[in-house]
């Protein structure tokens, strides 16, 4: 575990994880000094992967002195659909949220096929078998197999209306089909860095992209939760959607140079 505060303003606690696309060297890039005690209380963002007991993290660090730029409370609206959905209805896929997996005609009763499926944090590394769910039959077998899937068993499960995105050409082995999707992260509602969701296909551009920003804007402007990512994508219709959002701390930067976005962030911290 490495404690750095990055150009004598922020304190950022990070782990190497072994992925390349949330990993980041602040050393290597920033000055950083590495206090070993703490005077009073200091500003601390968390970059060690998942957090699985946030409220336990938080308070491990405040009890260092150190107070994580998102509160349990806000770690939770960030990340659980089922507490940042009501916030952000309308701009997001509609979604009904089950302390258990449904019935398929507890499904059908609310959606049409196909549906997208995940638990309320995340899909299974975007298998598009367990995700995108075409007909009752491929429900009771996608059923089963989240009964038993490590990610997903403990999670509360989540059918989503299927929306078809504007997909992009390449395809990463056993993902969903990659689309038109950007991933934003925003400080104190203020965007730090965005860019390519799909990171692993040919870059992807497109001429509109500024009003998707527009639209993760408003999601960053009514959550309020201080290092949040808000990811976007462009449908079939051409309209501009929320996916998800996430802790920023948990988030990898995907297409998103990290150098950059870690210098907005340190010029809008106050000494
Ligand atoms: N409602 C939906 N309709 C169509 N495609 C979707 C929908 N929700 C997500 N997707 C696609 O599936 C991918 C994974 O879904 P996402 O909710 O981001 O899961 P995860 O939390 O595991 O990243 C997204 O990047 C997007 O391409
Ligand atoms: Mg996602």
């Amino acid at each position: 575990m490495n404690i750095a505060r990055v150009e004598y303003k922020l304190i950022v606690v990070s782990e190497d994880v072994g992925v390349p696309a949330y990993d980041f060297d602040f050393d290597l890039h920033f000055a950083c000094d590495h206090p070993y005690q703490i005077e009073g209380e200091e500003l601390c963002v968390l970059r060690v992967g998942p957090l699985s007991d946030y409220a336990t993290e938080f308070d491990d660090k405040l009890a260092m002195g150190l107070r994580l730029v998102n509160s349990p409370a806000e770690h939770v609206l960030a990340s659980e659909l089922e507490a940042w959905y009501p916030v952000l209805e309308g701009l997001t896929p509609r979604t009904k949220v089950f302390d258990a997996l449904p019935t398929a005609s507890e499904v059908e009763s609310d959606f049409r096929w196909p549906v997208f499926m995940k638990g309320s944090r995340q899909t299974s590394k975007h298998n598009p078998d367990l995700s995108i769910i075409r007909s009752r039959d491929h429900f009771e077998a996608a059923s089963r197999l989240y009964r038993s899937d490590s990610i997903l068993h403990w999670q509360k499960p989540v059918i989503r209306e299927f929306i078809p995105l504007l997909s992009v050409p390449g395809q990463v082995p056993g993902k969903v089909q990659p689309s038109v999707e950007f991933r934003s992260f925003w400080w104190h509602g203020t965007c730090v860095g965005w860019g390519r969701y799909w990171y692993q296909v040919p870059a992807y551009e497109c001429a509109d992209a500024a009003a998707g920003l527009e639209v993760a804007r408003i999601a960053a402007t009514r959550l309020a939760v201080p290092f949040l990512v808000v990811d976007f994508a462009k449908t079939a219709e051409g309209h501009w959607i929320v996916i998800e959002c996430n802790d920023a701390q948990e988030s990898g930067y995907v297409g998103i140079a990290a150098q950059p976005l870690w210098q907005n962030v340190i010029d809008l911290v106050e000494n």
